[in-house]
């Protein structure tokens, strides 16, 4: 059940809200620096994933990096206390703005994902007079066993330069003297489970890859293995803090890497899901023809990956649990919001305690890919952030029947 000191003022908050275990979220980013520290491993923390400004100031702090995909990414960054150094610039189609933003900041690294991203870098590099220092995103055609909507490392998917385009892209970047060759990088997909396995698989088709690169005369100062870094959506308590160990283990055991070679990460949803929940407040307990649903007042547009992935999300009723002492009885629903979509769901079937109007529910583990990718889709408001440790200064929820006559 999610931890909360108080339900009383937590009670009093307005829905619906994402609610932050400060917490918990400092020992996940500290447990990072701690191996980061230990192994060597440069850790640039994805900032799609959660763009929370508390929570990125809490992870600047401790040294970490940035990888960014806007221009407008880069700048927050920034002004979140990353060092411009540690920011990376990934992504598909970057714009000649985002390209222009970058070199003014003086990032790391461009991660160009495409040759023809590569000419037009090296254009703009040239026209400004500078150097684009420049990773190259390799396709590795590795199947990382997770969803195919968060795969990316095949050939089928519009990320990096495929290992067959080699030749080309070495012929593009040697010996041009607007590019600064900084490494290789390379990203499967997200939400990877079988850690041990998968990143050992990547571990020896990166040792080749870098292999295959150096013969040509390039020397690979930096290595970047991406993101992708699991979590237990079904456990959140059980597993609040991902298996960091295995990853930087089964890294550290299985990529060669020289003395004068940097390796760098990338983690995203990792070092942010578990810490988040969102928090909703049931308006309606409806008896439909075959089904009870719970009608509540978060929906699709506040956390989307339901209806985007058919993402799975705990849900839990803290009303019972904190006010009645989890002595209800057990109901099935479908828990759905107001927005007009059939998809606006956030769980099917789910068995909840009994639930009444006014009850607060959390959807967990939502703090990677859930307030970042949330819309006014019905001109709905956006859902606010409430830190745990700091409960008091949240919005409180109106007496609206007090302001009618
Ligand atoms: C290049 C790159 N790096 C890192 C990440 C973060 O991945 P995750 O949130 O799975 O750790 C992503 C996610 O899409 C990515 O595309």
């Amino acid at each position: 059940m999610l931890k909360i000191e108080d339900f009383a003022s937590f009670r009093r908050v307005a829905t619906p809200f994402y609610y932050y275990d400060i917490d918990l979220f400092r020992q996940t980013a500290e447990k990072v620096a701690e191996l980061s520290e230990r192994t060597g491993i440069h850790v640039h923390y994805s900032l799609k994933a959660n763009s929370d400004r508390r929570l990125n100031d809490i992870l600047s702090s401790k040294g970490l990096g940035a990888d960014c995909v806007s221009g407008d990414e880069i700048d927050y960054a920034v002004s979140c206390g990353y060092n411009p150094k540690k920011i990376f610039f990934a992504g598909v189609a970057k714009s000649d703005k985002e390209i222009c933003q970058a070199f003014q900041v003086g990032i790391g690294a461009f991660v160009v994902e495409s040759l023809e991203e590569i000419e037009i870098v090296s254009d703009i590099a040239r026209r400004l007079g500078r150097r684009a220092p420049m990773s190259l995103r390799i396709n590795p055609n590795i199947d990382p066993h997770t969803h195919h909507y968060i795969t990316t490392g095949l050939y089928e998917d519009k990320f990096g330069i495929s290992d067959r385009s080699f030749d080309e892209a070495v012929a593009m970047v040697k010996d041009n003297p607007y590019i600064d060759f900084f490494g290789l990088q390379f990203h499967i997909g997200s939400q990877i489970m079988e850690v041990e396995d998968v990143i050992r698989l990547e571990c020896e088709k990166v040792n080749d890859i870098v292999k295959r690169f150096e013969s040509t005369g390039l020397v690979v100062r930096n290595i970047d293995l991406g993101g992708g870094l699991g979590v237990d959506y079904d456990d959140p308590d059980g597993h609040p803090i991902p298996d960091f160990e295995t990853w930087f283990r089964t890294i550290s055991d299985n990529l060669e890497r020289r003395p004068d070679q940097t390796l760098h990460i990338e983690p995203g949803r990792s070092l942010v899901a578990q810490s988040g929940s969102l928090i909703t407040e049931v308006l309606y307990v409806k008896k439909g023809e075959n089904k009870r649903f719970l009608m509540v007042d978060a929906g699709m547009n506040d956390l989307i990956r339901p209806a985007l992935y058919g993402a799975y999300h705990k849900i839990e009723n803290v009303t019972a649990f904190y006010e009645d002492n989890n002595s209800r009885d057990t109901r099935v629903y479908d828990v759905v919001g107001p927005v007009c979509e059939s998809s606006d769901c956030f769980g099917k079937e789910r068995s909840l305690a009994k639930s009444r109007r006014g009850d607060r529910i959390a959807i967990r583990s939502a703090g990677a890919y859930g307030q970042v990718m949330a819309s006014r889709y019905n001109m709905r408001p956006f859902a606010p952030s409430v830190y745990s440790d700091r409960i008091a200064e949240a919005p409180k929820r109106k007496d609206y029947f007090a302001e009618v006559d």
